[in-house]
């Protein structure tokens, strides 16, 4: 099974990400790294906690990482995901416990631990693995790539430029894209094209097995908050869980190799992702203009239904 680290800010749509690795077959999830995010890091933890009991999952390494972006205060978007970060589903408290070391050496041991090349797959804001990185910079000999959501091609959420991951902690991901790993950056675009319609929830809400029914609850409250792109129809966003979909099967991504540069300075548009559409691979420089940013690999479309389907 390809080995993956999941970084999350659990979150409605990271839960639905974390059933879907736990459960795919084809998926070793080697450990998760908890930050602040959709709410503050120590709900993040419970919430992922209560996940991992909801889905009968077995020991994973679950840490507790940074309590705040790199250089800002953290922000929460409990008006998305409910008070309690996860649509206020009333999930038991986990006798889980956390592992003791805190998130970045988890995530160091998680990698160097690894007989494969690890897969880092950021769901939330990119301070943990950022740190990881200029902390441990030894991780990226074992690191396959990254695979993170994050960022958008053509307008944001938390603000009219800038996606929310990205948004929370700018310097992280400027950290990221530069760290020179490949990275794939599952956004906006795709981010809102999967949705499972209401009928398909409805009857996922009605499974015997715990962790399905709590998946359908979830996209019926992800249904109810999270935009999708009105040339998808309507439904549950899967969201965060389509970025290990495409983990899984990189095929139901169409990506574009281009430069994407993390905007810092303060205003309008920081934290957006500019993404240079005019570069061609191989060439120094487009329209004679030296092209900013770090090579990405961008999704520009997915294979939404096929990603459904993955996920179903
Ligand atoms: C991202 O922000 C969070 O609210 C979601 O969990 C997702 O990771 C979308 O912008
Ligand atoms: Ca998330």
């Amino acid at each position: 099974a390809q080995p993956v680290v999941l970084d999350v800010d659990t979150g409605v749509d990271d839960a639905l990400a974390l059933m879907f690795a736990v459960r795919h077959p084809g998926l070793d999830v080697r450990g998760i790294s908890c930050v602040a995010g959709n709410a503050d890091v120590d709900q993040v933890v419970a919430n992922t906690l209560a996940v991992l009991d909801a889905l009968d999952a077995p020991e994973i390494p679950v840490a507790r990482g940074a309590e705040q972006p790199l250089l800002e205060t953290a922000r929460d978007a409990r008006h998305v995901h409910g008070a309690d970060g996860l649509g206020d589903q009333g999930l038991p408290a986990s006798s889980r416990a956390t592992f003791g070391g805190g998130a970045l050496e988890m995530m160091r041991m998680a990698v160097l631990d690894s007989p494969e090349p690890v897969t880092l797959v950021p769901l939330a804001p990119m301070t943990n693995v950022a740190l990881l990185l200029r902390a441990y910079p030894e991780v990226k000999q074992n690191i396959a790539g990254i695979v993170a959501m994050g960022g958008a091609v053509t307008g944001g959420n938390a603000t009219a430029s800038a996606e929310f991951n990205v948004w929370h902690d700018p310097e992280a991901a400027a950290i990221v894209l530069g760290a020179g790993l490949p990275v794939t950056m599952y956004g906006l675009d795709v981010f809102s094209q999967v949705v499972v319609e209401q009928a398909t929830y409805e009857v996922l809400r009605d499974d015997p097995d715990p962790a399905v029914a709590l998946a359908g609850r979830l996209l019926a409250h992800s249904h109810g908050v999270i935009r999708s792109d009105p040339a998808v129809g309507h439904g549950g966003l899967i969201g965060d869980a389509g970025a290990v979909c495409a983990v899984a099967r990189p095929e139901l991504l169409t990506t574009h190799r281009w430069p994407v540069h993390v905007a810092l300075a303060p205003g309008l548009t920081r934290g957006q992702t500019v993404v240079d559409r005019r570069y061609v691979l191989g060439e120094d420089s487009v329209h004679g203009v030296d092209s900013l940013g770090h090579l990405v690999d961008v999704a520009l479309d997915v294979d939404a239904e096929g990603t459904r389907d993955l996920f179903l």
